[in-house]
C-alpha cells in the first residue's frame, strides 16, 4: 500500500453474481458503473479494492447442478470461471472475485451469526412449508406454482402474481404443483431460524437518515419503516447448498445470510495475498476506511436493512454509502427473449468492442434508481458521432501533421493556454460529477469540450497553414489539439482504460494519472499515428440480435407448465403419435449450438438421429446409457445443424429446469408406450 498524505483507503463491491446462468448486460451495467467508479479512484491516487465474486449457495444452484449430473461445487466454479472471463473482456477490473463457498465465508458467517445468537438476535419457531413429496424437499416460493388465490390467473408462482400483482404464500394457491417433480405439494412443519431484524429498527431508521443512502431509497425505506420490520427466516431445511447452521443436524443458513458476508470473505482473501492490507482496520467498527456496494435496485431491502443492522449487531463497520442504481431495458422494453434483446455479455462480445458499451452506459448512467435505456439505434449514433466523430478526430486530424513535418516533435508552447486552461478548470466539474455517479453529465461535458478542440482546428485549420508554408504555426496548433486530446484522454479513462493504453502509447507518456492535467506535453516525441477506434457498423448490431433470436428458436420451447390443459383430442389423433422406450446410446455437443444436444437412440431395430434442446439442463456424459420416452412417427426435420429424426421427452418450463422421462427398469428399448 502507498502512503500518500491525501490518499483515502476504499474498498468497493459489486453484488455477487449467482453462479448458475450466464451474465447479461443487465449485470454488465452495473460491473461497468462500478468499474468506472473504482478506475477514477486508483487515478486519483487513492487505494482502492474492488471485489466480487459468485453467488455460490442455494436450492436453484443445487438443482441445476443435480440436472447436470455434476456437484454443486463443480457448477459453481464452471460457471465463475465463465463470469469471470466476461467480466475481463469487459475490461471490469476486479481486484479479487471470490465465490461465498469458501471457507473465509463459512468462518465469517459463523462468526456473525453466534455473535447475533448470544446477543439474542435469533429466535426460532416451527413453519408451515410447502413441501415435495416425492422429491423430499422443502420447495422455495418460486418452485410451486398454480393459480392465483386472487385473479384465478393460472400458471402464477408461489410468491405473487405476474397477472394480477397479488403478493401471497404458496399454500394459498389453488391447484398447486411442485416445479420440481410435477406433482401437488404437501404442508410441512419444521423449526426455522429467524434473525429479529425489529430489534434493529430505531438504529436503521437512524442510520438511513445520515446520507448513507440515496433518497429516493430513503423514502422506499420509510415506507417498510411504517409497515414495520419483520423477523428474517435465514434457515433452510436439507437438502439445501449452503452452509450448516452451528449446533443443528440439518438446518443450513438461507443463501441470502451468507452472500452479503461473501463481500468480507472475498476481502479478506484478498489480503491473504496482499499481507500489506490491514484487514481488520477495514471492517472494524468506526473503521476508517470507506466501503462502497454497488447494487441494483431490486436487491436494496437485503443490503440496506438485513446487511446493515447484521453488521452493526454484530460488531462490523457498516456501509459507507450503498450506490443503487436502476435495470437496464433494451430499446424502451424489458430485455426480450423472442425479440432477440436479452443480450447475453457472451453475445455482445461475439460481435461489438467491450468499450463501446462502456461508453454508452457512462452517457446513460445517472446517481439514480432509475432504469436506464440501451437505444440500439442510439448506440451505434452516439457511439460513432461521440467517440469516433469527436474524440478520436481530434487526434487524427492532427498527428500526421507533426509526424510529417516535424519528425513526431510536440512544440514548445501552446497555440492557446487560454484554452487548454479551459479544459483544465472544467476538470474540477467533470472530477465531481463521476465521483457522485453523475456519469451521465460528466460525458455530457467531456464531449462539449471535444467539440470546442474541433472547432479550433477548424478555425486554426493546419491543413492551409501547411500550403502557407507557416510551419511554426502547424506545430503550436497540432501540439494544442493533441494535448486537449491528451486531457480528454484522462477524463475518459476510466470508461475507456483500453484506448487510454493505447493512446499512451501513441503520445509515448508513462500511465496518465488525473494530476497530469496540470501540465501540458511539450516538446516531446510522439508515435505515429494508429487508428484507436472503428466505427460501429449497424451491421453488427444486427447480427448480435439475430444471434439472440437464433440462440432462442434452435428448438421450439417446450410448453410453461400450466394448469390450462389443451383442447380435447379425439383417439384417432391421439393413437397417430408412437412413443417408444429408446436408449440414448449416444450424446454429444454441437459445435455452435447453444442449447442442443445431439442424441443417438436407439429403437433397438433402428438408431435414430435427434437434435435435443436440453443442453442447459443435462451434460451429455449424463445421458450416456439412460432410457426415455421418444416421439418415433415425427417427421424428420433438417435444422441448421442436421436432420433431427425425432423428439424425446421432458417435463419443466426450460433451461436448467428440464426433466427428461425416464421410464421405470425393464423398460426395453423399442417398447411401445401405451
Ligand atoms: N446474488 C445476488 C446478489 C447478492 S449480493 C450479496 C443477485 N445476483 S444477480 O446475479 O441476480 O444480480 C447481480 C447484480 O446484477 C444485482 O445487483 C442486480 O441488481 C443486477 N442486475 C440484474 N439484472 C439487472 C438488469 N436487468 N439491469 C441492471 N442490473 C441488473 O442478485
Ligand atoms: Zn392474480
Amino acid at each position: 500500500m502507498t502512503s500518500k498524505t491525501n490518499s483515502r483507503s476504499i474498498l468497493v463491491t459489486s453484488a455477487l453474481y449467482y453462479a448458475n446462468g450466464h451474465l447479461h448486460l443487465g449485470h454488465i451495467v452495473e460491473s461497468i458503473q462500478s468499474d468506472i467508479w473504482v478506475r477514477l479512484q486508483k487515478l486519483q491516487g487513492h487505494d482502492c479494492i474492488h471485489v466480487s465474486g459468485s453467488d455460490a449457495h442455494g436450492t436453484p444452484i443445487m438443482l441445476q447442478a443435480e440436472k447436470l449430473g455434476i456437484s454443486s461445487e463443480a457448477l459453481v466454479t464452471k460457471i465463475g470461471k465463465e463470469h469471470q472471463a466476461e467480466f475481463a473482456a469487459f475490461l471490469v477490473n476486479f481486484d479479487n472475485f471470490y465465490s461465498t463457498h469458501s471457507k473465509e465465508n463459512q468462518f465469517f458467517t459463523e462468526l456473525l451469526y453466534t455473535r447475533l445468537r448470544d446477543k439474542g438476535d435469533i429466535a426460532t419457531r416451527t413453519i408451515k412449508q410447502a413441501y415435495d413429496p416425492v422429491k423430499n424437499m422443502f420447495l422455495p416460493d418460486r418452485y410451486v406454482k398454480g393459480e392465483c388465490p386472487k385473479c384465478g390467473s393460472p400458471d402464477q408462482y408461489g410468491d405473487n402474481c405476474e397477472s394480477c400483482g397479488a403478493t401471497y404464500s404458496p399454500t394459498e394457491l389453488k391447484n398447486p404443483i411442485s416445479v420440481v417433480s410435477g406433482v401437488k405439494p404437501i404442508e410441512k412443519e419444521s423449526e426455522h431460524y429467524f434473525f429479529k431484524l425489529e430489534n434493529y429498527a430505531e438504529y436503521l431508521k437512524q442510520w438511513t437518515r445520515q446520507g448513507h443512502l440515496q433518497e429516493q431509497i430513503v423514502n422506499k425505506l420509510n415506507e417498510w419503516f411504517e409497515a414495520g420490520l419483520k423477523q428474517w427466516d435465514i434457515s433452510r431445511d436439507g437438502p439445501y447448498f449452503g452452509f450448516p447452521i452451528p449446533q443443528t443436524t440439518d438446518k443450513f443458513f438461507y443463501v441470502w445470510m451468507d452472500a452479503p458476508i461473501g463481500y468480507i470473505a472475498s476481502f479478506k482473501n484478498w489480503c491473504d495475498k496482499h499481507p500489506e492490507i490491514p484487514f481488520e482496520k477495514y471492517w472494524q467498527k468506526d473503521s476508517p476506511c470507506e466501503l462502497y456496494h454497488f447494487i441494483g435496485k431490486d436487491i436494496i431491502y437485503f443490503h440496506a436493512l438485513f446487511w446493515t443492522a447484521m453488521l452493526h449487531g454484530s460488531d462490523f463497520r457498516t456501509p459507507t454509502a450503498i450506490y443503487a442504481h436502476g435495470f437496464l431495458t433494451i430499446n424502451g422494453q424489458k430485455m426480450s427473449k423472442s425479440r432477440g434483446t436479452f443480450i447475453t455479455a457472451k453475445n455482445y462480445l461475439d460481435h461489438l468492442q467491450p468499450e463501446y458499451l462502456r461508453y454508452y452506459f457512462a452517457a446513460k448512467l445517472t446517481d439514480t434508481i432509475d432504469d436506464l435505456d440501451l437505444n440500439l439505434d442510439d448506440f451505434v449514433s452516439r457511439v460513432n458521432a461521440d467517440l469516433i466523430g469527436k474524440y478520436v478526430n481530434i487526434a487524427s486530424r492532427c498527428a500526421s501533421f507533426i509526424t510529417k513535418h516535424f519528425a513526431g516533435e510536440l512544440s514548445a508552447t501552446l497555440a492557446d493556454d487560454v484554452l487548454y486552461e479551459k479544459f483544465v478548470s472544467e476538470s474540477e466539474q467533470i472530477l465531481q460529477h463521476f465521483n457522485a455517479r453523475r456519469y451521465h453529465r460528466a460525458i455530457r461535458d467531456i464531449m462539449a469540450l471535444a467539440d470546442l478542440a474541433n472547432q479550433f482546428i477548424d478555425e486554426n485549420k493546419p491543413w492551409e497553414l501547411v500550403k502557407k508554408q507557416d510551419l511554426a504555426k502547424v506545430q503550436t496548433v497540432c501540439t494544442q489539439g493533441l494535448n486537449l486530446f491528451r486531457l480528454l484522454t484522462i477524463f475518459l479513462k476510466p470508461v475507456l482504460p483500453e484506448v487510454a493504453k493505447n493512446v499512451e502509447t501513441f503520445l509515448n507518456i508513462p500511465p496518465l494519472s488525473w494530476e497530469d492535467i496540470q501540465n501540458p506535453l511539450l516538446s516531446h516525441t510522439i508515435q505515429t499515428y494508429q487508428p484507436l477506434m472503428q466505427r460501429i457498423d449497424p451491421k453488427q448490431v444486427q447480427a448480435m440480435i439475430e444471434q439472440g433470436k437464433e440462440m432462442m428458436s434452435e428448438t421450439p420451447q417446450p410448453p410453461k407448465p400450466s394448469n390450462d390443459i389443451a383442447p380435447t383430442i379425439n383417439y384417432d389423433d391421439f393413437a397417430k403419435v408412437d412413443l417408444r422406450i429408446a436408449k440414448i446410446i449416444n450424446a454429444e455437443h454441437v459445435e455452435g449450438a447453444e442449447k442442443l444436444l445431439k442424441l443417438t437412440l436407439s429403437l433397438g431395430t433402428e438408431n435414430r438421429q435427434v437434435f435435443s434442446g436440453i443442453k442447459s439442463a443435462y451434460t451429455p456424459e449424463s445421458l450416456i446409457g439412460k432410457y426415455t420416452v421418444m416421439v418415433a412417427n415425427l417427421a424428420p426435420r433438417q435444422m441448421r445443424f442436421g436432420l433431427s429424426e425425432g423428439m424425446i421427452l421432458a417435463a419443466g418450463p426450460g433451461g436448467s429446469e428440464l426433466w427428461l422421462l425416464e421410464p421405470h427398469d425393464g423398460a426395453k428399448e423399442g417398447m411401445r408406450v401405451k
